[in-house]
């Protein structure tokens, strides 16, 4: 499973990747909002961290405003994303962009039926939101395990982003399911390597160790 980061914190990003477990980046409209930065100068920084892909979002809704906006995030760096929504519009510019090569993901996909779809105009990545669904008291977790089915049917390359990603808990179903990708957030990330046993074992080594009063040098 690829691990992608979802934020456009550079601080973040930059500490994320020194640990060498990262595969790409996710950004959206909120999380440019929440870091300040201007979007063009942010996800080029984010580009240079990065080798992986890391997704843009377009903000227009309308299909000839998604191709413009793409042309413009397309010039920050090669390994940009574009994202578009899971709309008509979208799904246009998914086939116009991708059929010129460049890479799609389509975000917001709350069904299966919407990946379907995806697929079918040849996104790279399709991002069904966990979280949000839910967040509905409906399980998102069941949206991806249609999507690896209905993927599977059909031997569809698109690759299955598990988003909107709250808890390590989502991390390992998602992982269970067979999702290509996972994006999430930083601090999930490392809460991954977390476990109480393994804090209480090092505690108990270090205090034997002392006890020999060896050094390893
Ligand atoms: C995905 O690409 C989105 O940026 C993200 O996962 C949304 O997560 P949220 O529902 O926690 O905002």
């Amino acid at each position: 499973m690829k691990f992608f980061v979802d934020t456009a914190d550079v601080d973040e990003i930059r500490e994320i990747n020194d640990i060498g477990l990262l595969d790409g980046v996710t950004t959206n409209p909120s999380l440019i909002m929440k870091s300040g930065r201007d979007i063009m100068e942010v996800t080029k920084e984010i580009c240079d961290i990065v080798d992986g892909p890391v997704s843009a979002e377009v903000t227009a809704t309308d299909y000839d405003g998604m191709i413009k906006e793409a042309a413009v995030l397309e010039k920050i760096a090669k390994n940009i994303c574009i994202k578009l929504p899971l709309t008509l519009d979208g799904l246009k510019a998914c086939k116009t962009l991708t059929g010129r090569g460049m890479k799609v993901n389509v975000t917001l996909c709350f069904s299966a039926n919407q990946a379907l779809l995806a697929a079918k105009a040849g996104a790279t990545f399709i991002s069904p939101f966990i979280g949000r669904l839910d967040d509905l008291g409906v399980d998102g977790m069941e949206l991806i395990e249609e999507i690896r089915v209905i993927y599977d049917n059909y031997d569809f390359k698109t690759e299955i982003l598990a988003a909107s990603i709250r808890s390590a808990d989502h991390v390992k179903q998602a992982a269970i399911i067979g999702a290509d990708v996972a994006t999430i957030p930083p601090a999930v990330i490392k809460s991954l390597a977390k476990h109480a046993l393994t804090d209480k074992g090092l505690d108990a080594f270090l205090a034997d160790w002392a006890k020999t009063g060896q050094k390893i040098e």
